[in-house]
């Protein structure tokens, strides 16, 4: 073979019966090999598919076939026999019968196999991330959200939004997570902050004048992770100007329907239907609901006041609720499932869960005894029949609708209502402005401190923060959020009412925003904007449940990197240079 003539023609993935008889060179990964006595068959992988190879004993034994060796294999397309046709597979009606073999590179024994049907402990995937992502599911979840990221840029450019690269060394823009610090080796004691959001920076994007702003934007966040978060995340990040909320959701559907027909042929329905957050609450327990099942929440508090149990009646006099879900007769549920039910309540801070299968007469289960002549009156407002399971949290409302709506998502789990292939999108609107921290008694902002309140006077001079308003809004899909944004706060005045309202002093204005509030006041264009989370929209649309595999390199739960062992050790010299001493005690290991 000549220096260049192991260079394939062509892909794994491509040979079919018009190439029978054709001479090609393939280059790829040994992926399988068989020994049919003095035959061997070897499948040879790519990124594009798998082709099996023949080969003579005297072709097989002249290189060392080991699984993962990187091989150029040059021979002859062949018709395989009708019997050994495999239809699973594109390039199932042909094989290649190899000429001459060229070991690439040699592989080592992987540490596990390569296959998308193991089950192979996360930490050692993720040690070895590269051999994992040569399983075919995974760099499926790379195409597919290269396909995703590109179709949407398409979508923003056509419609005359302009792409701008906000910085990565900047200061901190609070997104309700900690911040990623990064010292600085000229400014002696001074810091730069990763980016949570390029939420400051796309604000002053309008205050110049670019009118439509989007970035596929890196965004760091020290937080606690789950399935849905990554300390390093991913944001189709927007702002418009001389907008408002309908604006935004239309441009966004605009771009999601272009997104979702170029990248996957999926044909979403608009407008993506719109709920406001109380109702969400109220009927789902959650500020995300999932709306492709019902066995909505029903709230009880007028029944309940008068109740006998006084854990219900208790709980509506002191100002809480008593919510409720029907779970119907055709589910049966056993004692011990419904304790499960109990248990998985409580970790959301419910005290437990009462419940009564439901009958005219009596019923059973520990609410039974309370129900009495009221039977008939409960079952109504639950819509009940004799025989269905009606289950019941009573606390502040903060804890018994979001314990009653995890429980409605559980259950819609386990009762298998989630219907397969369907996606819900839904916007969610009219958030409340301020949260109350109950540890803490502070009021900290539900979106941002620059969403734009709903009343402009802020309540006026003594305000009830927890009643008021915010013009932000959600963007749900199937029970996840998949992106947050606001009308945003353009009158700097505005802006400082709100940051003293969250008990921030002038001075830390100043020091934290002052460049914002400048830049509000040299004529500031009414905006407003929305990021989506990239990770989660891929891996929703593609099937997955958590958006680790979104992600070439993720990172553990610890916001550890195993494959390249980050965070590390820095060498006390590097320390000293960038002015930072660690007061870490030392590592045992
Ligand atoms: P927000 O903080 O809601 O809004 O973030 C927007 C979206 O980003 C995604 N997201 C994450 N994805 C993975 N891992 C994480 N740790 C993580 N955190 C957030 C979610 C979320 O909905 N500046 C505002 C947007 C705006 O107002 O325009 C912002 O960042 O999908
Ligand atoms: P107890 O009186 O604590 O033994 O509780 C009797 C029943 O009421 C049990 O089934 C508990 O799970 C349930 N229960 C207790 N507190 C609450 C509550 N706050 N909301 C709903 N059910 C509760």
């Amino acid at each position: 073979m000549t220096a260049a003539g192991w260079k394939r023609t062509h892909s794994c993935g491509e040979l079919r019966p018009e190439h029978v008889g054709r001479e090609v060179t393939l280059n790829g990964w040994v992926d399988a090999r068989r020994d049919h006595g003095g035959i061997y068959f070897l499948d040879l992988r790519d990124r594009y598919g798998v082709t099996q190879v023949t080969l003579e004993e005297s072709l097989a034994d002249s290189v060392a076939l080991s699984p993962e060796t990187v091989l150029s294999v040059r021979g002859q397309v062949r018709a395989r026999d009708e019997r050994n046709v495999n239809p699973d597979r594109a390039t199932g009606a042909i094989e290649l019968q190899a000429t001459s073999v060229q070991v690439l590179s040699p592989a080592r024994v992987p540490p596990f196999e390569i296959r998308d049907d193991l089950d192979t402990a996360v930490e050692i995937r993720l040690r070895h991330r590269y051999l994992d992502l040569r399983r075919p599911s995974m760099l499926g979840n790379l195409v597919h959200r290269a396909r995703f990221v590109s179709a949407m840029r398409r979508a923003f450019d056509a419609e005359g939004f302009v792409e701008v690269e906000t910085p990565v060394l900047t200061k901190a823009t609070p997104e309700g997570a900690r911040d990623y610090l990064v010292p600085s080796r000229v400014h002696a004691g001074k810091f730069y902050a990763l980016p949570q959001s390029p939420q400051i920076f796309k604000q002053l994007l309008m205050c110049a004048g670019v009118d439509r702003y989007y970035q596929v934007a890196r965004c760091f966040r020290d937080e606690d992770l789950r399935a849905d978060r990554q300390p390093e995340f991913t944001q189709l990040d927007m702002e418009m100007s001389f907008v408002e909320e309908e604006d935004v959701f239309e441009a966004w559907e605009r771009v999601l329907v272009a997104t979702l027909r170029d990248a996957l042929g999926y044909e979403l329905p608009v407008p993506i239907p719109r709920l406001r957050y109380d109702e969400a609450i109220e009927r789902f327990g959650l500020d995300k609901p999932d709306t492709r099942f019902g066995l909505e929440l029903v709230r009880v508090d007028e029944w309940a006041a008068s109740s006998d149990f006084k854990v219900f009646s208790g709980a509506v006099a002191s100002g809480g609720h008593v919510v409720g879900l029907r779970v119907p007769g055709e589910h049966e549920l056993s004692r011990k499932e419904v304790q499960a039910l109990e248990a998985h309540v409580k970790e959301y801070g419910a005290k437990g869960l009462a419940w009564w299968k439901a009958a005219r007469e009596g019923g059973a289960g520990p609410l039974a005894r309370f129900v009495g002549d009221g039977a008939g009156d409960l079952m109504e407002r639950l819509g009940a029949a004799d025989g269905d399971l009606l289950l019941f949290v009573a606390d502040r409302a903060s804890v018994a609708f979001r314990a009653m709506g995890e429980l409605r998502n559980l259950l819609g789990r386990k009762l298998g209502l989630i219907p397969e292939g369907q996606w819900n999108f839904l916007w969610v609107t009219h958030f409340p402005m301020f949260d109350h921290d109950e540890e803490s008694g502070t009021w900290s902002p539900s979106h941002h401190p620059f969403t734009a309140p709903e009343d402009p006077d802020l309540g006026g001079d003594d305000p009830d923060l927890g009643s008021l308003r915010s013009r932000a809004y959600d963007l749900v899909l199937n029970g996840w959020e998949l992106g947050s944004g606001s009308v945003r706060i353009h009158d700097p005045a505005i802006q400082q009412r709100v940051f003293r309202l969250l008990g921030i002093s002038e001075e830390e204005q100043r020091a934290k925003f002052g460049f914002l509030l400048e830049g509000l006041s040299f004529g500031a264009p009414p905006h407003a904007g929305f990021a989506l989370g990239l990770d989660r929209v891929t891996a929703l649309t593609r099937g997955l449940d958590s958006i680790r595999d979104m992600i070439a390199f993720p990172k553990t739960t610890s916001a550890a990197d195993l494959m390249c062992e980050a965070p590390s050790e820095v060498p006390g010299d590097l320390l000293a240079e960038v002015h930072v001493r660690s007061i870490a005690p030392a590592d045992p290991a």
